[in-house]
């Protein structure tokens, strides 16, 4: 059964750590907007030197610009291929595009999977964030250090870089336009029946867990919107 997904939840919720995972066990593809932009602004294309210092300031990039890079993503995809949306949408009108992106391509939203966390650990988990310079890898100074010092556990590189976003001024403002713009939208999917609340402070494996239980009822009314519960700790 193919699925689409949102995984929804302010600067460092841990979306793009989960949709790794799922892409690992599941075959499913990860479709991050920011790491659409970060590629176009390392390629200098057009849109990479429109959306750079609008990234450096932590704030949103055009609602046009971000839905014609997924429209363009999903159309390099099989019809069977099941997706993550990370990082999108984040407006009430990237919501409304996303509605019209799927249903051109004959697809459907099934889940909104929101991870909840508290905002103070946020800019720790940021700001302690790295991941490997050539095969992207991510990784974190306290939470998820490579298991061999210095030494990328998929590639073996030892060159490792850190976002010129993931600063703490830069986060504030990333967290302030979460909470005006893309926190809105929840009630949108809620009213559909199709969210569900994940406990994004528990370890990396226990958040994994808990989507890996949704995903096995997918298909199923979640209605109305669960609390997976899964124990706290710092991954
Ligand atoms: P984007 O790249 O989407 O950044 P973001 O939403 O700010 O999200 P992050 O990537 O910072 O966090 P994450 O939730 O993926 O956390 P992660 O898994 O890495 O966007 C960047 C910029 O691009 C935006 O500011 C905007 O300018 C632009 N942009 C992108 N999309 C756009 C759109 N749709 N519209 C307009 N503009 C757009 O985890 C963070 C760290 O915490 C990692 O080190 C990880 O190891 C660790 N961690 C993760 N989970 C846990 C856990 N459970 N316990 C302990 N540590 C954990």
């Amino acid at each position: 059964m193919t699925l689409n997904i949102i995984l929804l939840g302010p600067p460092g919720a841990g979306k793009g750590t989960q949709a790794v995972r799922l892409e690992d066990e599941h075959g499913m593809v990860q479709l991050s907007t920011g790491d659409m932009l970060r590629a176009a602004v390392k390629a200098g294309t057009p849109i990479g030197v429109q959306a750079k210092a609008v990234m450096d300031a932590g704030e949103l990039v055009s609602d046009e610009i971000v839905s014609g890079l997924i429209g363009e993503r999903l159309d390099q995809l099989g019809s069977d291929v099941s997706v993550i949306f990370d990082g999108y949408p984040r407006t009430a009108a990237q919501a409304q595009a996303l509605d019209g992106i799927l249903s051109a391509r004959g697809r459907k939203l099934d889940h909104v999977i929101e991870l909840q966390v508290e905002e103070d650990a946020l800019v720790d988990r940021i700001t302690g964030r790295f991941s490997c310079a050539k095969c992207g890898a991510g990784y974190h100074d306290r939470y998820k250090l490579p298991k061999v010092e210095d030494t990328c556990d998929v590639c073996g590189s030892h060159e490792f870089k850190r976002r010129p976003d993931d600063n703490e001024e830069t986060v504030r403002t990333r967290m302030a336009e979460y909470r005006a713009k893309t926190a809105p939208i929840l009630p949108i999917y809620e009213a559909r029946g199709i969210v569900t609340h994940v406990d994004g402070m528990a370890p990396i494996d226990e958040v994994n867990d808990a989507i890996e239980t949704i995903l096995a009822t997918a298909g199923q009314s979640v209605h109305p919107a669960p609390v997976i519960e899964a124990p706290r700790g710092t991954g």
